[in-house]
């Protein structure tokens, strides 16, 4: 069965969605305007990082090569004070597998990297990121929301990537013009006492600085 008999249309045009990572080579098809690999994480590794207090979470912004992300998230995580365990490995050896995966398709001298913890209703507008493209991974709590939306500023059907899935996200600088319509948003979520954990990976050409210095904030 070939990678595209594989793909799954989304009900909103323009969204592939694939239960294998090659399904996000999608984002270079004309009109794609956002790939998701479905999948489910074990359920240790959920109930691992579900359980975890918030500070423990690993909360950093760097910028480095793809190749790098492995030893950097490590690194984020020992700062962070993640607790060194199986699933922490895990953890880890997903970013840096995402990293790879996403330089395979776009290929880029550096990423910035984000481990963002959010708590609050953070980008709860429906928005195009300007970057050129973009991977979101919410590794603990509710995804990514996204839909269509043409002649308005909020979709009518909003859909949401499900928790532990990868969504490649072309953004406004993707040279492919006009732009979908698709539009995302990060769920509202204030007042929930929900804590969400999202790994953020954006192409950075031209590096503002080469080294490898984590920002954790
Ligand atoms: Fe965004």
């Amino acid at each position: 069965m070939t990678l595209v008999q594989e793909q799954i249309e989304d009900i909103v045009t323009g969204v592939s969605i694939s239960p294998k990572p090659e399904g996000l080579s999608a984002i270079l098809q004309p009109g794609c305007a956002a790939a998701i690999w479905k999948r489910r994480p074990l359920s240790r590794f959920q109930t691992w990082i579900d359980g975890l207090e918030p500070d423990n979470l690993p909360k950093a912004r760097i910028t480095i090569p793809p190749g790098n992300v492995g030893d950097a998230v490590e690194k984020i995580c020992d700062v962070c004070g993640t607790p060194d365990c199986a699933e922490r490995n895990m953890l880890i050896d997903d970013a840096s597998a995402l990293a790879a995966i996403f330089n395979d398709i776009l290929p880029t001298s550096h990423l910035q990297l984000r481990f963002d913890v959010v708590t609050t209703n953070a980008c709860r507008k429906f928005h195009v990121d300007v970057v050129t493209a973009r991977l979101v991974c919410t590794y603990r709590g509710s995804g990514t929301q996204y839909g269509l939306s043409t002649d308005g500023p909020e979709p009518i059907h909003v859909n949401t990537v499900p928790t532990g899935s990868a969504m490649l996200l072309r953004g406004k600088l993707w040279p492919e013009k006009p732009n979908s319509g698709l539009l995302h948003r990060s769920p509202p979520i204030e007042g929930t006492g929900e804590t969400r954990l999202l790994l953020v990976l954006d192409p950075v050409t031209e590096p503002e600085c080469s080294t490898a210095e984590v920002i954790v904030y």
